[in-house]
């Protein structure tokens, strides 16, 4: 990490139209907020910057659903989120929303900008779709239709949210207005266009080299490969970039600062990221810093950072870069580590269906859960959908909780104090003892990860260290050695050494589990984890100095994480139950409801293999398959039965060698829509790395089929 940058850290601004779930939370804002404490651990100069997103279709149809006005709902969720982040220790530098005149301004300006430089904006007669009985223009989520990529009949104008499309309203099937329910008719606008078509050359190289004009920007490798397999098709997509509207007929939003555009707005999603401006903007101007230190300038100075979820990837790394080159002063992202997405006990989550629990309601039912926080960012953060989907578990939840924070790291730092007090009434005895060797590789490692931002690998380093240290106490035994004899300099050493290895726990665990590093610090009686902290102890670690100085004096012992499966108190695992029982509720209801559909054809038995074991949802789960597209085939050299193909996943391309070659010719199978078990770990066949498995029946005879999902339903799509 270079200390000597300026780091801008931005996380998504989430619309102020609802509240948050904890996909959202394990998205964009939790590894926003362990990456900054990180950085600000090191002494970095760094801005965490967010806030709410107020304008747009998704404010409007929410005011009108709930038959209030547009301001009523974004001050209410403007606040409950900016508080519920606040509680779970998401550490924003400043949460600004969009709504305020300061960032109107600067949206503004920023359109004025782009006119004054000529070429980059154009305005343009269309003709798009009108609600006659609300007098009323169409844009975006106003109106609904079928997805022209996967068939969903309830995609929006804007975006299909079943397959991610990007869509505009006229490629929508059968289009219907959200206003009054009717076929809308069209009628001629004039907005403007921001030239889009006009960056996709130097797009293409900056994101797939990494190198913006002419110099190396970032080490393309640094990004993940979702990302830029997202961002590569999408400039690849037959047509290329579009010249894109960025203003709407609306009476909510920005007002066009132009004579003769009255009722027009800027679109949403042109104001918003600019938000991030704003936001920063209202920090410097409160804190007395620069602004422009945070935007303005060359990736040697300073480091722009966004965290985001994977339906935002586009306008991060396409459209709002284009903008900021466009403008001309603003430096572009060093890194986009958007993550995928997390499901809730196997489904997506869905407040219709009362499926998930969003971040207040969560604090609001774990209410007296001893350090609920902290509880729930663990296990988040163990469970994070860094590069593909996950799935939060409530069972999950327990055993993170239980393993590693009370088996592990509680119990381990709970042993030291305890043992510190007992034999030595809390002083640190005289000992050389510092953090030893192969620990300060592991530190190196969950450092490098931070900053590869594999956020999961750096917290599961974190609970090795704390297991080291239990097996070491474990090995050494100073209770043993004390029995026979107690001047031994070994039960000094011993303690010194795993009260070194706590000190550095409170440090590195910090930017994981906040409240928890507080609480370590009391026992440890230094005080909370300041900026450079970190820092300091990794430069002593290099020296072999030790953290903690001969004759400090630890608190008594408090035990930090009690455990949830606890047969003498059930108080935590009842709250853990009542969220399962209201799951089994949700889906119980459903059944009842729902006709389960008989199978309509009946195989001859004496042609079918006999069941396998039974076995649990869970191992079922375990498996992500998904639809993919053959796109290339060929023959393996000396290998009869096997076919190399490229499988298409949608948002990225896998290497699969397939036993099917006595079956099946290469032409045949280009173009096959297929299910590809994805997550298979990859093997090597012949010298080809096979990354993932087709699925195909086998009949009797022998023969084999495909199995695909339905024609409407493209690829990338989960199977369950
Ligand atoms: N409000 C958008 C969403 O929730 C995200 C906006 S991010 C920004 O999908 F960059 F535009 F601010
Ligand atoms: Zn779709």
């Amino acid at each position: 990490m270079d200390l000597t940058k300026k780091y801008c850290v931005t996380s998504a601004l989430p619309y102020a139209n609802g509240a948050l779930h904890l996909g959202h939370l394990a998205g964009a804002y939790l590894p926003a907020d362990i990456y900054v404490r990180y950085l600000r651990g090191l002494g970095a100069d760094v801005a965490f910057i967010c806030g709410s997103d107020e304008h747009g279709a998704a404010i409007t149809i929410r005011a009108k659903k709930e038959g209030i006005s547009p301001q009523e709902i974004i001050d209410k969720y403007h606040a409950l989120n900016k508080e519920t982040f606040e509680q779970l220790g998401i550490s924003f530098d400043y949460y600004h929303r969009t709504s305020a005149p300061l960032h109107h301004e600067t949206a503004q300006a920023f359109f004025l900008k782009l006119i004054e430089k000529g070429g980059e904006l154009e305005e343009r007669v269309s003709e798009q779709y009108f609600d006659e009985e609300y007098q009323q223009f169409l844009a975006d989520r106003y109106i609904m239709g079928e997805c022209p990529n996967c068939g969903n009949p309830e995609a929006y104008g804007d975006q299909c949210e079943r397959c991610g499309t990007t869509l505009s309203p006229t490629e929508l099937k059968h289009p219907k207005s959200m206003l009054s329910g009717a076929t809308p008719v069209l009628k001629e606008t004039s907005h403007w266009y921001f030239r889009l078509d006009k960056h996709g050359d130097w797009l293409r190289e900056w994101i797939k080299t990494g190198v913006l004009h002419g110099q190396q920007h970032h080490d393309p490798k640094a990004w993940k490969n979702h990302v830029v397999g997202q961002c590569l098709s999408w400039l690849d997509d037959g047509e290329g970039l579009q010249p894109r509207s960025i203003t709407r007929d609306l009476d909510w939003g920005i007002p066009v600062p132009l004579p003769n555009a009255e009722g027009k707005v800027l679109y949403v999603w042109f104001d918003a990221p600019i938000g991030y401006i704003s936001s920063t903007k209202q920090w410097a101007s409160e804190t007395g810093k620069n602004w422009e230190d945070y935007w303005k300038g060359n990736t040697d100075k300073l480091q722009l950072v966004h965290f985001i979820g994977k339906d935002n990837i586009v306008f991060h790394c396409i459209v709002f870069p284009a903008m900021l080159k466009a403008h001309g002063d603003y430096a572009l992202p060093v890194n986009v580590p958007a993550n995928q997405f997390l499901n809730f006990e196997g489904r997506k989550f869905s407040k219709s269906k009362g499926w998930g629990i969003e971040q207040h309601e969560y604090l609001e039912e774990f209410a007296n859960f001893p350090n609920k926080e902290d509880a729930l960012r663990w296990a988040l953060i163990r469970n994070l959908p860094e590069n593909r989907d996950a799935d939060f578990k409530w069972d999950e939840f327990v055993d993170f909780y239980d393993k590693d924070l009370a088996d592990k790291l509680g119990n381990f730092i709970n042993r030291v104090i305890t043992l510190t007090n007992s034999y030595y009434g809390g002083i640190a005895p005289a000992s050389t003892a510092t953090v030893p060797d192969n620990i300060k590789g592991l530190v190196d490692s969950l450092c490098a990860d931070i900053e590869a931002y594999n956020l999961k690998a750096a917290a599961t380093t974190l609970v090795e260290i704390a297991s080291w240290g239990n097996q070491y106490l474990q090995d050494t035994a100073p209770w043993t050695i004390r029995k026979t004899d107690p001047d031994s300099p070994v039960i000094a050493e011993c303690i010194n050494t795993s009260l070194e290895l706590v000190t550095l726990l409170s440090l590195l665990c910090e930017p994981f589990i906040p409240f928890t590093s507080v609480k370590i610090r009391q026992l440890l009686n230094l005080p909370k984890v300041q900026p450079g902290d970190l820092a300091a102890a990794i430069a002593k670690l290099k020296n072999g100095e030790a953290l903690l100085p001969t004759g400090h004096k630890v608190n008594a012992p408090e035990i930090l994480f009690a455990k949830i499966n606890d047969r003498n108190d059930k108080s935590r695992l009842e709250i853990i139950e009542r969220q399962k029982a209201k799951l089994e509720a949700v889906l119980k209801a459903e059944a009842s409801t729902v006709q389960s559909p008989q199978s309509s054809v009946i195989p001859n038995p004496s042609s079918l293999m006999p069941l396998k074991d039974e076995i649990q949802y869970d191992d079922f789960a375990k498996m992500d398959i998904r639809t993919a597209v053959i796109t290339a085939a060929e023959r393996i050299p000396k290998a009869d039965k096997l076919l190399k193909l490229s499988v298409d996943l949608g948002f990225e391309q896998r290497t699969v060698a397939s036993g099917i070659a006595e079956h099946f010719t290469p032409e045949e199978v280009v173009g096959q829509r297929v299910l590809l078990l994805s997550n298979l770990a990859p093997r090597k066949i012949r010298g080809v790395e096979s990354q993932g498995m087709i699925l195909m029946a086998e009949n009797a005879e022998g023969k084999l089929s495909f199995v695909q999902a339905g024609e409407a339903f493209g690829p990338g799509l989960t199977v369950k």
